[in-house]
């Protein structure tokens, strides 16, 4: 995607459901003089999720939204209204609806802990582990109506050593996660 308009950066929300450590990074990256977007709205599917403290830190809008279908018109309405022109999902555990991605079409993407294609869902270390897998990684894929199924952007690789179990695998991954995020979205908006 090439950005909307000579040097402005483009509008995007991320969407968050728990610690929100992605979104700190993302937020943190944004500020930065090759970041080609900027964060203008933290979204979240409940009010427990502990990066919506993210909020006041940085003084980004945030908003928390019941995710059903009869409620969507008014999410999308919500984004319209603050310009958002992308979205980065960011442990965010709610499916979006066909018509939710319609609207935003190719302007969604997300980052997953595995290798996609596989381990898509959830407990993708645990399944690793018991696969006995020499690899892991993350992915930054486009977001689709089937579940981490969209064209992947990029990718990071991670050696599973025979000491690692699900919780240091995670740890691991998520440090890659950091790096991959932006690298992605700079890939994709240049
Ligand atoms: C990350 O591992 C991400 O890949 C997955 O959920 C985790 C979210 O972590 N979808 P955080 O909330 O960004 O710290």
């Amino acid at each position: 995607m090439k950005k909307l308009s000579g040097r402005k950066k483009v509008k995007t929300a991320v969407f968050i459901s728990g610690t929100g450590s992605n979104l700190k990074n993302l937020i943190k990256f944004s500020k930065s003089k090759k970041s080609t977007i900027s964060i203008n709205l933290i979204i979240s599917n409940t009010s427990n999720a502990k990066g919506l403290k993210y909020s006041n830190q940085y003084k980004i809008k945030k908003k928390i939204f019941n995710f059903k279908k009869n409620n969507e018109q008014i999410i999308l309405n919500f984004l319209k209204k603050n310009k958002i022109n992308f979205i980065c999902l960011a442990g965010f555990m709610k499916i979006l609806s066909k018509k939710f991605i319609k609207n935003f079409k190719g302007k969604i993407i997300n980052i997953h802990p595995s290798l996609l294609p596989k381990y898509k869902g959830l407990n993708t270390h645990e399944k690793a582990i018991k696969n006995k897998d020499k690899f892991s990684g993350c992915s930054v894929h486009y977001v689709t109506s089937k579940l981490d199924s969209g064209r992947i952007i990029m990718q990071t690789k991670v050696r599973i050593s025979s000491k690692d179990n699900a919780t240091s695998l995670a740890k691991k991954i998520l440090k890659k996660e950091h790096k991959l995020y932006p690298a992605a979205i700079l890939k994709i908006i240049d």
